[in-house]
């Protein structure tokens, strides 16, 4: 549990249970209890059921080949295309229906529609483009953008002539993106001018550039102006390769670009994600797999049609925009929201004005989120419609089951099923969560595993736990979501996902058990509830970060000598960064020094890093053979009590920290 009195909330809770309203049950999209055990029976060709939403340009041979685990391989030899499923499938009935429905952050500006034939054209143009500049198969496009229809139009774009995308979060710094750039060998980079952050123009491109200073190889960019309409302009003039978005679309009206037959396991994209060591790890999603999961659990959980005006508040940025903004909405066809501010801008009754004038069917967001809407209170979703909702869904860390209430009550009017989804980058999409028609609700659980994923809760010795214990989360059987490797490290991926718990010497797949380094225990009815990570990687607000890119961060900064990196529990963002510092001889741990550390990390990594505490301390605590205590660094910044200090070689610095963080 995330909050403080998590524990006395979830014994008050344990039987609390929602049955699926039944305002939602009587049209959802899957409905039949029997699918649990269907799935299970006919295992893996259940999956046909996730391609068949697909259209395929030549069907696959096989739903399975696992032959070489773990290097698993779906719908082998089926030929498609993404854009091609997101857009070029529904002209002809749906052609003229909104595909994105785009909401600046600025109030005063009109927001801005694109139905599927504009959005398909604007995407064939801007392919041709990209065609022009040189990009071709297989090259990888590097995106640094933030929610403007421009990033999806390129992602679409970048699909439909088989060159994988690989989107960095625009609020992580120039240092992340130049080491996402020169990790892909990515030649190519979109990204914009600037964006609206509570109602201020923020300069972007500047952090481009800034980035692209720090790649090792030739580039070229499209920029696209994002401000100059609303009369900003930071002044840049742009560079011999770099070129004006706008201008490139203009020169290539009216092109059409045949969409690229894609094998269903090319890659589709790749996305860097956060793990143990400095370096980020890529990703690899594939186009059949990939886009079968997202559609399928955006049809079966979010329940997605296309009459929905459906809104995901994710950044673009992250897999959660990716999978539940982009393809999977896209793919089945409906309205798809896009929002570019803050949810408290201009007051903090902005995503319930949304959804009030936009008929939103749907809201899936984050915990950090709701906790925040929580915090300042029901007046303001009480002074909206929101009865157009039908479906609520939170991903990103655990849902205290207070929030979940709270949501539950005052944003779905008990009326709207919730559902609470566990899954991650590497996996594509959900993994655990209610089939909102079928499955009771119990807050503060994710659910039961979906129909035909294998979840099961173990112990350190790979061994089932009973119902109630604390366990590690495993999934036996592979998915066709699931990423394919980590890019051009085949090795890493073994290590990261499977060495755990599987044989790594054996071809049977039944040896082979994927563990995504999550805590976790399971009750009598297979519900599942996620207690978090289990590696050195914090979730803060939903969105990870590893300590050791943090404190890597920390010692490169003038004056500090070692720095241990934990997360700490947080009232709004679920964990929030500590950082514990020992400064080098000659330095004081002062406000100086303080304010140089926050600046380091948010250069490195960006602001969403940002230490909430730093602690100077002339030691930290360590073991007799000098490995730091970890976890009782982070009970410390949980205020928790630290049971038994004295086999640490110095157990009198521990005091002295609490005193600190305390203070
Ligand atoms: O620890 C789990 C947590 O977020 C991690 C995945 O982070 P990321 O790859 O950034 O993807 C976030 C969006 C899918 C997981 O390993 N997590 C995600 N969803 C939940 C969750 N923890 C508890 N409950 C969830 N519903």
């Amino acid at each position: 549990m995330t909050d403080g009195d998590g524990q006395l909330e979830a014994r008050l809770t344990e039987q609390e249970v929602f049955e699926p309203p039944e305002a939602f049950t009587a049209g959802a999209n899957v409905s039949d209890p029997d699918i649990y055990e269907k799935f299970e029976e006919e295992w893996p060709a259940c999956w046909e059921s996730a391609a068949d939403l697909l259209e395929w340009e030549s069907t696959y041979d096989q739903v399975l080949d696992d032959s070489n685990p773990p290097f698993y391989e779906w719908f082998t030899d089926g030929k498609l295309n993404a854009s091609a499923n997101c857009l070029d499938r529904h002209l002809d009935e749906r052609g003229d229906e909104v595909a994105i429905e785009w909401i600046g952050e600025p109030v005063e500006e009109a927001n801005r529609s694109f139905t599927y034939a504009e959005l398909h054209r604007e995407v064939n143009e801007f392919a041709a483009a990209l065609r022009e500049l040189g990009v071709g198969e297989d090259d990888i496009v590097t995106m640094y953008m933030p929610m403007i229809p421009e990033l999806p139009i390129a992602m679409l774009a970048c699909a439909r002539i088989g060159a994988p995308h690989s989107v960095v979060f625009a609020g992580f710094s120039a240092e992340a993106l130049a080491t996402r750039m020169n990790a892909a060998d990515s030649e190519y980079l979109i990204t914009c001018d600037g964006y609206y952050r509570r109602g201020d123009p923020l300069d972007h491109l500047d952090k481009a550039n800034e980035g692209l200073a720090g790649v090792e190889h030739d580039t070229s960019t499209v920029v696209v102006d994002r401000l100059s309409d609303n009369g900003d302009d930071f002044g840049h003039e742009l560079t011999d390769d770099q070129y004006d978005y706008a201008d490139l679309v203009e020169d290539h009206a009216g092109a059409e670009v045949d969409p690229v037959t894609r094998d269903a396991e090319d890659m589709l994209f790749l996305m860097y994600t956060s793990g143990t060591t400095g370096q980020p790890k890529g990703v690899k999603h594939t186009t059949g797999g990939y886009l079968s999961w997202a559609t399928w659990t955006a049809h079966a959980v979010l329940d997605v049609k296309p009459e929905d005006t459906y809104f995901c508040a994710a950044d673009i940025g992250w897999i959660t925009g990716h999978s539940y903004i982009v393809y999977g909405p896209l793919t089945l066809g409906t309205t798809t929201m896009m929002y570019e501010g803050t949810p408290d801008y201009p007051d903090r009754d902005r995503l319930w004005s949304i959804i009030d004038e936009y008929d939103a069917t749907q809201l899936y967001t984050a915990p950090t989120a709701i906790r925040a809407f929580m915090k300042w209170g029901s007046s303001f979703p009480e002074n909206h419609d929101l009865s157009s909702l039908r479906l609520l869904g939170t991903v990103g860390e655990p849902i205290n089951p207070r929030a979940w209430k709270w949501y539950y009550t005052h944003i779905g009017n008990e009326e709207c099923p919730i559902v609470d989804t566990w899954w991650q980058t590497e996996t594509g999409g959900m993994m655990v969560t209610t089939l909102p028609a079928i499955k009771d609700m119990k807050p503060g659980a994710a659910g039961p595993p979906l129909p035909g994923v294998d979840v099961q809760i173990v112990d350190a010795l790979g061994e089932e736990v009973e119902a109630g214990q604390a366990g590690y989360l495993t999934v036996q059987k592979p998915w066709p979501g699931m990423l394919r490797t980590l890019y051009r490290n085949d090795e890493r991926y073994i290590q990261e996902y499977w060495a755990e718990y599987s044989d790594t010497e054996s071809d049977d797949p039944e040896d082979w058990v994927y563990f995504p380094e999550d805590g976790a225990k399971i009750d009598e009815d297979g519900y599942i509830t996620v207690l978090g990570r289990v590696d050195d990687v914090i979730n803060v607000s939903g969105h990870r970060l590893g300590t050791m890119e943090i404190e890597s961060a920390i010692v490169g900064v003038e004056g500090v000598a070692e720095a241990a990196v934990v997360g700490g529990d947080h009232d709004l963002k679920g964990e929030a960064v500590y950082a514990y510092v020992i400064t080098e001889d000659g330095y004081d741990g002062d406000e100086g020094l303080r304010e140089r550390i926050i600046a380091g990390v948010e250069e490195a990594i960006g602001p969403i890093a940002r230490p909430e505490q730093v602690v100077f301390t002339p030691d930290l605590p360590k073991t007799r053979s000098g490995k730091i205590m970890r976890r009782l660094l982070e009970n410390i910044a949980d205020g928790d009590e630290l049971g038994n200090t004295s086999t640490l070689r110095n157990p009198e610095i521990v005091e002295d920290i609490q005193r600190q963080v305390q203070g």
